[in-house]
């Protein structure tokens, strides 16, 4: 038998698909609204199409790489913005039923935007709007709703207590959603570990629709799976119940920036071998890039970027026994509240940027990025970073983040996590975690 030619075959096949792609739309549509009212009442604020006006805006506003923000990337066929959690529920029952993949977004910042985006037609879950957070000063917990992004956990434990932080990441757009499910390190992990240990209860919906919680059936598997498991293996996270930790009123920061004329490569290697080991007050960080050295040559930098839970009485002295090398000056550093450390650490603190802009969940000057991080269990040997330095005197390198443990990362042992494996201590002591990021446009 000849078949005709292919020209003739395929407007024919993607009549069929596209004809049996608008009946399962229009079905997946009826099943929302035969799960929950609020659909067919007044859906406009809850489901878009890719017709409706605020589709793009709505999509494009937690995309954090934009790389991933093209024209060739497929869309979601609709887009969720659950007002109330039965929303969650409807969706996933009916795009299970309907087979429409599902995506969870809750801040964006997933490397590889695989909060949303598929190779097969998907629904988006945006939780944009569950983002309440509830904070309860009497237990020092606080319920937050996923959708939520770390400024505003940040500000509205803040809000209520000036002593009161949450060990969690450093950039305020982050989601919780994500960010807690992969475990969230930042600048309080060497005193408090990380986001993840920090959480007491959470609530999930799984695959077929059922709200969990920790006492639920399997529940307390369930909770331990998803700190550190990763977002949307296991169901929708809905909320965290997590921990406050103290701060005090006062703490410091600073950013001692060394170029190889100064020193770089043997200060990080002597950083290498001690910030695990420094009072677990003190978290310091190196972040190595391009630099101009004093005659506006090419060089490498190694900013040691750092934030102590006290003063800088206090913390001068213990400097000098830590970490003498780095020679830090008072005049480098700076006293501020916990919170404003947040936008330091994102921004460097800009001048006249209100405390606010904590809330706000659209980033400046977005970038298109490739990143990818490690675990370092030895200290890189000298001749390593030596090595790392020819690398970063090219003007497209991008930036090495290097991230200190230790402290009570060193003593969470593994059956405190879950009961079910044997006590074994940790052994990620001195480890240290290396992230490189790329700019890419
Ligand atoms: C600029 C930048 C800075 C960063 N800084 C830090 C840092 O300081 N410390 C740190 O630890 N990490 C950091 N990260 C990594 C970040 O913590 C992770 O990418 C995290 O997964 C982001 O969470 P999100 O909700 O914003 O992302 P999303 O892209 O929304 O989600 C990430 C993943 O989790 C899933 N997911 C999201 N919400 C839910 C939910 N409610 N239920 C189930 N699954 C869900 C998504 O489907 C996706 O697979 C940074 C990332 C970027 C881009
Ligand atoms: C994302 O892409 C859209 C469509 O091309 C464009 O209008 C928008 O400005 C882009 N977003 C950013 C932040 O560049
Ligand atoms: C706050 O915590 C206390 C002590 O656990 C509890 O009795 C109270 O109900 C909580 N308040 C709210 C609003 O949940
Ligand atoms: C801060 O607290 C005030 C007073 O309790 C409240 O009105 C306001 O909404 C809070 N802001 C945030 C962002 O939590
Ligand atoms: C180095 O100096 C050049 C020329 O003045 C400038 O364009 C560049 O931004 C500087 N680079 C850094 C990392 O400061
Ligand atoms: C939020 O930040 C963006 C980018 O910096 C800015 O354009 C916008 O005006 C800010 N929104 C508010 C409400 O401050």
């Amino acid at each position: 038998m000849r078949l005709p030619p292919f020209s003739l075959i395929f407007p024919l096949v993607s009549l069929l698909f596209s004809f049996s792609f608008a009946t399962q739309n229009f079905e997946f549509v009826q099943c929302l609204e035969s799960q929950n009212a609020d659909f067919s009442i007044s859906s406009s604020n809850i489901l878009y199409t890719p017709q409706a006006s605020s589709y793009s805006s709505i999509l494009q506003i937690s995309i954090q790489n934009l790389v991933f923000n093209s024209s060739t990337t497929l869309k979601p066929t609709f887009i969720i913005t659950p007002l109330d959690e039965s929303h969650v529920q409807a969706t996933v029952i009916c795009s299970s039923k309907h087979q429409l993949q599902l995506r969870i977004r809750s801040g964006g910042h997933d490397y590889e935007g695989l909060s949303y985006i598929s190779n097969a037609p998907f629904v988006l879950i945006d939780l944009v709007n569950l983002r309440k957070v509830d904070v309860n000063l009497s237990d020092n917990t606080a319920w937050v709703q996923a959708g939520a992004i770390l400024g505003e956990v940040y500000y509205s434990i803040f809000n209520q207590s000036k002593v009161h932080g949450f060990p969690a990441g450093v950039c305020p757009t982050i989601g919780v959603g994500g960010h807690i499910s992969g475990g969230g390190q930042g600048t309080l992990m060497r005193k408090y570990g990380l986001a993840a240990d920090n959480v007491v209860d959470a609530k999930i919906v799984d695959a077929k629709g059922n709200i969990l919680d920790r006492r639920s059936p399997a529940g307390e598997d369930l909770f331990w799976a998803i700190r550190g498991g990763g977002g949307g293996s296991f169901g929708v996270i809905l909320s965290w119940k997590i921990t406050l930790v103290k701060v005090p009123p006062l703490v410091t920061i600073f950013t001692a920036r060394r170029t190889l004329e100064q020193g770089a490569e043997e200060l990080v290697n002597r950083w290498q071998q001690t910030a695990d080991k420094f009072h677990e007050d003190l978290f310091i960080r190196v972040i190595i890039s391009r630099a101009n050295d004093s005659r506006g040559g090419k060089t490498v930098g190694a900013a040691f970027n750092s934030l102590f839970l006290g003063t800088i009485k206090e913390l001068l002295p213990l400097m000098t026994n830590s970490f003498p090398e780095l020679g830090l000056k008072a005049e480098e550093c700076r006293e501020m509240s916990w919170l404003e450390t947040i936008l330091y650490f994102d921004n460097g603190y800009p001048n006249g940027i209100s405390i606010d802009s904590l809330l706000n969940r659209t980033r400046l000057n977005k970038p298109y990025f490739k990143a990818k991080s490690d675990f370092v269990k030895t200290p890189i040997p000298i001749t390593g970073l030596k090595g790392l330095s020819e690398l970063f005197l090219d003007d497209n390198a991008g930036i090495m983040i290097m991230d200190p443990y230790g402290g009570k990362m060193s003593s969470i042992s593994k059956s405190k996590l879950h009961s079910l494996i044997e006590e074994e201590p940790c052994t990620i002591s001195n480890i240290l975690r290396v992230g490189i990021r790329m700019i890419l446009k």
